[in-house]
């Protein structure tokens, strides 16, 4: 691949994307070999957790990539949209919890993917922001859509209309990111929790995705079932045996080997 690297360690995929030049701005060959790159992740069995981040000091990911879709035609920049959505399906949908490490700018279609990860970290350099009205265009990977849902609307209204870049420190005040943490430790605080959901039970943390995800949109009772199901399901499970017997014999469980 040319624009991305996946580097395994104890379980943890790190997907980096290395296109400084255009501080890792995404075009269509970037968005089809992140797909593939989770898709691989998602699918391999020694894969536990995923972490995403951007190569370089500056920039997690600068956007959609501006000058690709300077010569767009509406069909095209449908295709794109619907690329750059698709991508952020497959993060979203994830059964392996993905952590997004923003290192720098997660600006418009860059803002977009941090929002279909998890867990996100900032560094303290960490610049949000969904600009795209600045340049006559509007959010195309989500950004109407989930950036409402996980900071609440007037947030999201201020952000998208404005244009405006929201530092690290703000966007833990409004729930954007989990943590900030100083540039230099954000490698070692993403692994950190990487490592810490590693300790428990892959089927359970499947589940629990997947119960989050569906019931979200579901109303309550609808997802009070969908989630009573889903947890008597487990209890047929190796894992589900191993984590009630380990604490009940007072040791630690074993649900990787
Ligand atoms: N697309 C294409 N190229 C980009 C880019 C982008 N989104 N962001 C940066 N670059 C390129 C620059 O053109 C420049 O390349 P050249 O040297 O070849 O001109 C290189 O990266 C370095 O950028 P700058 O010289 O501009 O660096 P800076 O430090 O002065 O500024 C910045 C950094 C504030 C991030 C500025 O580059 C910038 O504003 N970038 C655009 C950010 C943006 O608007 N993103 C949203 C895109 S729209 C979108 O994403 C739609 C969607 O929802 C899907």
């Amino acid at each position: 691949m040319k624009y991305i690297r996946v580097e395994m360690k104890d379980h943890i995929a790190t997907i980096t994307i290395d296109r400084q030049d255009a501080l890792n701005a995404m075009n269509l060959k970037v968005i089809s070999e992140l797909k593939e790159a989770f898709e691989s992740c998602i699918e391999d069995l020694q894969v536990g957790v995923i972490i995403l981040t951007g190569a370089g000091e500056k920039a997690f990911i600068a956007g959609a990539d501006i000058k690709a879709m300077q010569k767009m035609k509406p069909s095209e920049a449908l295709k794109f949209g619907k690329s750059g959505q698709n991508l952020t399906r497959i993060i979203e949908n994830s059964s392996k919890p993905v952590i997004a490490a923003v290192n720098g700018f997660a600006l418009g279609g860059g803002c977009e993917i941090s929002l279909a990860c998890h867990i996100r970290i900032a560094g303290e350099n960490a610049r949000f922001a969904q600009p795209e009205v600045r340049l006559g265009i509007i959010p195309g990977w989500g950004g109407t859509q989930r950036l409402p849902r996980l900071v609440g609307k007037g947030k999201a209204i201020e952000m998208i209309t404005r244009g405006e870049m929201t530092d690290a420190n703000t966007a833990l005040q409004i729930g954007l990111v989990n943590y900030v943490v100083p540039q230099a430790e954000l490698t070692e605080k993403s692994q950190e929790i990487a490592y810490s959901i590693l300790k428990n039970g892959p089927e359970a943390i499947r589940t629990s995705l997947a119960c989050i995800h569906k019931g979200y949109d579901m109303a309550l009772d609808e997802g009070l079932e969908l989630e009573v199901q889903a947890f008597s399901n487990l209890f047929t499970t190796d894992e589900a045996t191993e984590g009630l017997t380990a604490f009940v014999e007072k040791r630690k469980p074993d649900f990787r080997s």
